[in-house]
């Protein structure tokens, strides 16, 4: 039988991007960056057009020592115009601490897989989708109070797979995407936390996902371990995603999955997307500027390579041997 042609997905020709590497980033750094100096960073990478960051999370201090200022940092914070903050949370008691603090977003984190459940957060799929509807509540009821509006994404960790169980069934995360929306949940990101994931694979779950929920906004989250983030962010947007998380410099990855590293380098990323015409918003010459000041701050070189090569318009000198 004659198969009728699906129209092709038109691809986006505008992107947004969430910085995460003052979470995802310094979470797994070997040393702790002062709270002021954090601040100056995220101030600096706010005024680049990014339009949100994850500023950092707030998780249990003995869990991500890195991140125990996380209070400090939110509330220091000067330049919020045009730039959403949101911070991680995997409990009632980091979204209390959080709202206390003003965010405009709560990034709600749980896992696909049970074991990097449990080695992450300690905690279930299951036993999380509990504590997520208990803080869905706790926004509901400081909504009424103090300060309304924030928005509730979630984070799904392992979504292409575990570290240590392998393959996540895409049935598996579907249905947990339906049980996160229909807790309220407004945003959902698929993460890629330990680098799993390839093309085709992506290209097929954002499908599904766009296909079933079009007005949920999707973020596709990607670690560059195995090199194919790039790749994988392009078959995402080509599938019609428009969300993205992305680390300064490519730093970043969950100190509780084993083979963890970097995620998908934003000046890079930025770099691919506006060289091919897509709008990213975010003015790449102001963030390498801020890309350049990383192994100060964190004491290494970083793996983002835009940086180090320059933009593709780049030119040099002809040798003059070879001049005629
Ligand atoms: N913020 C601050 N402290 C918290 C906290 C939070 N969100 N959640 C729990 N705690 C504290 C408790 O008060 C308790 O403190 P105490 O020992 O002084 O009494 C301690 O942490 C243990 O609490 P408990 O509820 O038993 O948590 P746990 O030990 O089972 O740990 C998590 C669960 C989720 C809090 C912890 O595993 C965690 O923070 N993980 C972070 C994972 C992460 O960020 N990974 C990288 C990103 S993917
Ligand atoms: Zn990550």
């Amino acid at each position: 039988m004659h198969k009728p042609m699906s129209q092709p997905t038109p691809c986006p020709a505008k992107i947004e991007i969430n910085e995460v590497a003052p979470r995802d980033g310094l979470q797994i750094e070997a040393r702790f960056v002062p709270t002021e100096e954090k601040i100056r960073w995220i101030d600096a990478l706010s005024t680049t057009g990014l339009r949100r960051i994850e500023a950092t999370s707030f998780t249990s201090p003995k869990a991500i020592p890195n991140l125990r200022d996380a209070a400090d940092v939110v509330t220091g914070i000067l330049s919020r115009e045009g730039v959403d903050i949101t911070v991680l949370v995997p409990n009632v008691k980091g979204t209390e601490r959080a709202l206390a603090c003003q965010v405009d977003e709560i990034n709600l984190v749980m896992s696909a897989s049970n074991s990097h459940g449990l080695a992450n957060l300690r905690m279930t799929p299951e036993q999380s989708l509990e504590q997520f509807a208990a803080i869905v509540d706790v926004c509901k009821q400081f909504d009424s109070g103090k300060h309304s509006g924030v928005f509730i994404n979630a984070s799904l960790s392992t979504t292409f797979g575990c570290p240590f169980e392998g393959e996540v069934p895409e049935a598996r995360v579907l249905a947990l995407v339906e049980k996160l929306i229909g807790l309220g949940i407004q945003g959902v990101t698929l993460c890629d936390t330990t680098g799993m994931a390839n093309p085709a694979q992506v290209k097929r779950l954002c499908e599904a996902v766009l296909e079933r929920w079009p007005e949920t906004p999707f973020t596709l989250h990607f670690h560059n371990t195995r090199g194919m983030g790039l790749a994988n962010a392009l078959a995402a947007w080509q599938a019609g995603i428009t969300r993205f998380d992305a680390s300064l410099g490519g730093l970043g990855g969950c100190p509780f999955a084993p083979g963890a590293t970097g995620n998908v380098c934003t000046e890079d990323l930025v770099h691919m997307f506006e060289s091919m015409g897509v709008d990213t918003g975010v003015d790449l010459d102001a963030l390498l500027e801020v890309a350049a000041t990383l192994p100060d701050l964190i004491g290494h070189d970083v793996p983002g390579q835009v940086v180090k090569a320059g933009k593709s318009t780049r030119r040099y000198a002809m040798p003059p041997n070879a001049q005629t």
